[in-house]
């Protein structure tokens, strides 16, 4: 191999053995059909009156063309419903991290809102106890190969209150593993004035903020932008409806962005296709920059397939490839160890296809 050679073009192989940051996953939209359908048939057999529908039949396998009216309504309506025990708690917790190891993640930030399930008995607190439990289990085990943090969601639908009692969750999980707060939810609902003393609490308590931005045109008005930018947010989710002036607000507060290329081409929140994505215009900003998958149960692409679309659509290189994955260490939230930890995986990560 000599020094000119130009490295190869990448494939699924490449992007799979690359070590990736996975910034941006809700826990329940990570959940792989198969490992919901576990869990259905788990339940079936102790109970054969369940009413609910296979996995296999309610999201059949293939279909990932959920928009902003039926995606939402899948969590509330089905998986909740199904998802709804300590068991099936910890089962899909489990499955969600080795499904992200296997696919080369070595660092995760995964985010999870608050859920009371009240015929059980379980608690918010229960749950978010619980899902800390099987991250801070996964990280003990040296073995593996990814670290994982939890990300607090506060949900567009919650009152004042409800936004509060997850603060109150992530400070009390802040020494366990939690590291940041996160608005999510459907961008049609909410106004998300009311949460701006809540973040700030968060903030002051020392936990990072990210928040979903301008996902959809209702959600990008001028005045939720400002609001939003003004809790000084360290990163922001899918930033589809920008426009100049709130993109150079972003490069000016250097707040890292977290794009999400399949689910926003899936769920039709963008106009075109994959080489229409606006990673074409953040690529080439100051802020760091993260491939994520949002929720890979749903839309069936995982971080791999996000860089292999990435290379493909908008002709990166195998070391381009590593140099943006690399680049997403920047705004991650746990700081100087981890920081430190994956600087070293990607400077000893020699794959012998890229040439120098
Ligand atoms: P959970 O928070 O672990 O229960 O993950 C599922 C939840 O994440 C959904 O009910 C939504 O509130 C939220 N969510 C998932 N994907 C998106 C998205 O693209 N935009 C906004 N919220 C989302
Ligand atoms: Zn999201």
């Amino acid at each position: 191999m000599t020094a000119a050679t130009p490295s190869a073009a990448v494939d699924v192989l490449f992007a799979r053995r690359l070590p990736k940051i996975e910034l941006h996953a809700h826990l329940t939209g990570s959940i792989s059909r198969s490992c919901l359908h576990d869990i259905w048939a788990d339940r079936k057999t102790r109970d054969p009156q369940l009413e609910l529908e296979d996995p296999f039949v309610a999201m059949p396998p293939g279909k990932v063309d959920y928009d902003i009216n039926t995606f939402f309504p899948l969590f509330s309506s089905y998986i909740y419903r199904l998802c709804n025990t300590i068991d099936s708690i910890v089962y899909s917790t489990k499955a969600v991290l080795q499904d992200f190891q296997r696919d080369g993640v070595v660092y995760l930030e995964l985010r999870t809102t608050p859920r009371r399930v009240t015929e059980q008995g379980i608690s918010k607190d229960d749950y978010i106890k619980t899902v800390v439990a099987q991250l801070r289990e996964h990280n003990r085990d040296k073995s593996n190969s990814l670290q994982a943090f939890l990300i607090i969601s506060v949900d567009r639908r919650n009152t004042v209150a409800e936004a509060e009692e997850a603060v109150d969750l992530a400070i009390k999980y802040q020494p366990d593993g939690v590291v940041g707060i996160d608005l999510c939810g459907d961008p049609a609902q909410g106004d998300v004035r009311i949460y701006t003393a809540t973040f700030a609490r968060a903030k002051a308590a020392g936990l990072k903020i990210t928040l979903h931005f301008a996902e959809t045109e209702n959600s990008a008005s001028d005045e939720e932008l400002h609001t939003l930018l003004s809790w000084q947010p360290d990163r922001l989710g899918h930033v589809v409806h920008v426009n100049d002036e709130i993109r150079k607000a972003i490069e000016r507060q250097d707040i890292g962005v977290e794009l999400c290329l399949s689910c926003n081409v899936l769920a039709k929140m963008i106009t075109g296709s994959y080489s229409d994505h606006h990673f074409s215009v953040w690529r080439h900003s100051t802020v760091p920059v993260a491939l994520c998958t949002d929720d890979v149960g749903v839309f069936c692409s995982p971080l791999s397939h996000e860089y292999y679309l990435v290379a493909k659509h908008f002709g990166l290189d195998r070391h381009q490839l590593k140099a943006l994955s690399e680049g997403a260490i920047r705004s991650i939230f746990t700081g100087a160890e981890q920081q430190s930890r994956l600087s070293k995986i990607f400077s000893d990560w020699i794959d012998d296809t890229i040439r120098a």
